[in-house]
C-alpha cells in the first residue's frame, strides 16, 4: 500500500533526536519542509495543489471536465505537532488521505464529485497559542486582526511568520467560497487515548463528538529577590500560589470527573538562586459537558485567586482558546458506521477529549471523524503508536467512505 512509502517519507521530518518527538511547529524550517513533502505528494498523484489565504494546504482530485468545484468531499488532518509530539497525530490523517485517493485510483474508481486532501495551519496551537488556528480563521471564528498579532515565545508576531515564509498575513481571514464549495469533510485520526486499546479493541472508531475544553493562561506576579536571605515572611513568590493552583487542578478534577492540566509554565527571571517575579502557567481544561467545564475553570479560578491572597501576590487569568463541545453530524456519522460494515469492519462510535479541526468545521458543514487505534494509549509524546496493520485499514475504511460520498 502507498501508506508506507508516504509514511517513510514522511518520518524524518522535524524528529528530534534522541528523544523521538517531533518538533513541527507552524512556519518553521520543519513545518515548512513538511509542506513541501504535502506538495510532493500531490505533485506525485497529478492533484491541483494550493494554499488558501490562511496557509492551510489543499490537494484536489477533481472530476473529469468538472469547471467548479462544487459538493466536494474532503479529508485530511494537519503537518504541525505539540513539542516533542508523536509521529501520527495530524499527519496519519493527511498520509492516509492521499493514499486512499491511491486506493481508489488503483480500483479504477473516478469520483463524481470532487476529492479534497487538506492540511490545516498550526492545528496544535504549539507556536502562537490559538489551537486549530488555520481552521479557524477560514470558518471565521477567530478575528484576523487578533490572529495577525498573535505571538510566539520569541516575540514573533503570526503575521512575521507568516510573511518569513511566503504567505501574506494580510489576507487571512474567512473564505465562504472554499467553505460553501464543500459539502462534508472527514478527519482520520490516531485515538489519543485507550478508548479502542482497551476491549472491546477494534482497530477503528467513529466519532460521536468533542469534549468542550479551552486554554487559559495565569499570570502571578510577585516580587523578585534573593533566595538566599529573603525572610520567608517578606517574601511575595509567585511559585507558591501557582503550586497550590495546580494542586487544586488536580483535585477539583477528580472530582467532578473532568480534566485539568497546567503543561506549561514559564518562571520569570529564571534564576535557579533568586525568587521569581512573575510565574505564567496555562491550564487546558476538558470536560464531558458546557457545564463541567464552567464549574472546572471557575474553581481552579478560585482557587488561584485565594492562594494569591495568601502570598500576597497577583493574579490574572484570561482566556486563550474556547471551544464548545461538538456532536458531529448523526447522519453522516451512521451512514460511515453502515459503509464500514458493509465492508466488514466494526467500529465503535466513541467521543473523544481531544481537539481537531473537524470539531472547528462542524459548526459549518456535516463531519465527520475516523480513529486508528493507538495500543500505548499515549499521545502528545514520542511513545504515541498506531500499528501499521491498522493504519492500513484505515486507509481501506477512508477509501470505501471517500468511495460511497464522492463516486457516485
Ligand atoms: C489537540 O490535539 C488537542 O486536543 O489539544
Ligand atoms: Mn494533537
Ligand atoms: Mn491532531
Amino acid at each position: 500500500m502507498s501508506l508506507a512509502r508516504l509514511w517513510e517519507s514522511l518520518l524524518p521530518i522535524g524528529r528530534d533526536d534522541p528523544a523521538g518527538g517531533y518538533r513541527r511547529y507552524a512556519f518553521t524550517e520543519a513545518e515548512l519542509a513538511c509542506r513541501s513533502w504535502f506538495r510532493a505528494a500531490a505533485a506525485e498523484r497529478g492533484l491541483d495543489v494550493s494554499a488558501d489565504r490562511d496557509a492551510n494546504l489543499w490537494a484536489w482530485w477533481d472530476p473529469p471536465g468538472a469547471a467548479r468545484r462544487t459538493g466536494a468531499i474532503v479529508t485530511g488532518s494537519h503537518l504541525d505537532s505539540v513539542p516533542d509530539g508523536g509521529a501520527f497525530d495530524g499527519p496519519l490523517g493527511v498520509a492516509s488521505g492521499f493514499a486512499a485517493i491511491d486506493l481508489l485510483r488503483d480500483r479504477g474508481r473516478v469520483p463524481a464529485s470532487p476529492i479534497g486532501v487538506t492540511a490545516f495551519c498550526e492545528e496544535e496551537g504549539a507556536r502562537f497559542g490559538l489551537a486549530c488556528l488555520g481552521s479557524r480563521l477560514l470558518t471565521g471564528t477567530v478575528d484576523p486582526g487578533t490572529a495577525r498579532a498573535l505571538r510566539d515565545g520569541a516575540g514573533v508576531s503570526l503575521a512575521e511568520a507568516m510573511a518569513a515564509a511566503g504567505y501574506d498575513p494580510a489576507l487571512i481571514g474567512p473564505d465562504e467560497d472554499l467553505l460553501g464549495g464543500i459539502a462534508a469533510f472527514v478527519e482520520l485520526h490516531v485515538e489519543q487515548g485507550r478508548a479502542l486499546a482497551d476491549p472491546p479493541g477494534a482497530a477503528l472508531g467513529v466519532a460521536a463528538g468533542i469534549w468542550p475544553h479551552g486554554r487559559w493562561r495565569f499570570d502571578f506576579t510577585g516580587r523578585a529577590d534573593h533566595a538566599g536571605t529573603a525572610r520567608l515572611a517578606d517574601r511575595q513568590d509567585p511559585m507558591l500560589p501557582f503550586a497550590v493552583t495546580a494542586l487544586a487542578a488536580r483535585e477539583c478534577a477528580a472530582r467532578l470527573g473532568t480534566l485539568a492540566t497546567f503543561g506549561k509554565i514559564v518562571a520569570d527571571p529564571g534564576g535557579v538562586n533568586a525568587i521569581s517575579s512573575s510565574v505564567r502557567a496555562w491550564l487546558d481544561a476538558r470536560a464531558p459537558d458546557q457545564a463541567g467545564l464552567d464549574q472546572t475553570v471557575a474553581t481552579i479560578r478560585a482557587a488561584a485567586e485565594r492562594a494569591a491572597r495568601d502570598h500576597d501576590v497577583t493574579v490574572g487569568v484570561r482566556v486563550e482558546s474556547v471551544t464548545p463541545p461538538v456532536n458531529f453530524d448523526p447522519e453522516l456519522r451512521d451512514r460511515i458506521v453502515a459503509v464500514l460494515a458493509a465492508a466488514g469492519i466494526d467500529a465503535p462510535v466513541l467521543p473523544t477529549g481531544a481537539g481537531h479541526d473537524a470539531g472547528v468545521l462542524a459548526a459549518r458543514l456535516p463531519t465527520a471523524m475516523l480513529f486508528v487505534r493507538n495500543p500505548t494509549g499515549v499521545s502528545h509524546a514520542p511513545a504515541e503508536r498506531a500499528e501499521p496493520a491498522d493504519c492500513e485499514l484505515g486507509v481501506t475504511a477512508l477509501a470505501a467512505v471517500l468511495e460511497d460520498l464522492a463516486c457516485r
